[in-house]
């Protein structure tokens, strides 16, 4: 359930920005749906926390972020916008430490399962987001550049886990060593 689309009846937010709005969408899915529920967050808010923690109470079974970043280009030639609706969806490799810093945020506000998503790329990028506190990952924009992508990042996670003696991606999640 992606709660990070335009609500254009509330002038273009997201339905998904403030903690209340979030809980109100997540309880009225909830007591319809009967099939596991996860939930995409936008970065686009102030405290992703506390919107995670509201997801959560409302019901979700699971929580992935990020959307995502709102963006904009100018071709400064013709001082035209470069995208046809202005301001648009910022992706891959730029949205990377956003995304790591909001799954490492969420991942300590909830115990739901996190799934991260945002500029993955690599078998190195995966990780990051597992030792931040990711159960899983999405990959979307790098698809585009490298249609095998996914393949090899399940590769490159298995050849970590063999050279540090890890049986299971679960040993990974949440294992990031703080100073
Ligand atoms: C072309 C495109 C279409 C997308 N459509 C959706 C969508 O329909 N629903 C959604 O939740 N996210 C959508 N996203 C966001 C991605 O799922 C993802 O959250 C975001 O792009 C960050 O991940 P990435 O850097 O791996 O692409 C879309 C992204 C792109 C680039």
């Amino acid at each position: 359930m992606n709660i990070s689309c335009p609500n254009i009846k509330q002038g273009g937010i997201s339905f998904g920005s403030t903690a209340k709005d979030a809980f109100a969408v997540v309880s009225a899915v909830r007591k319809i749906a009967s099939l596991p529920l996860m939930v995409k967050l936008s970065p686009n808010v102030g405290d992703i926390g506390a919107i995670a923690e509201s997801v959560e109470e409302a019901g979700a079974d699971a929580i992935s972020l990020i959307n995502t970043l709102y963006g904009m280009a100018i071709d400064v030639e013709t001082r035209r916008p470069r995208l046809g609706n202005v301001i648009g969806g910022l992706s891959g490799p730029a949205i990377k430490p956003v995304a790591v810093r909001m799954v490492f945020e969420v991942a300590q506000r909830v115990k739901i399962p996190v799934v991260g998503v945002g500029g993955i790329a690599s078998a190195e990028d995966a990780l990051e987001f597992l030792i931040a506190g990711a159960r899983a990952v999405q990959v979307g924009t790098a698809n585009f550049i490298q249609p095998d992508v996914t393949a090899k990042i399940v590769s490159g996670i298995e050849e970590y886990l063999i050279r540090h003696k890890m049986n299971t991606v679960d040993q990974i999640t949440g294992s990031i060593e703080l100073p």
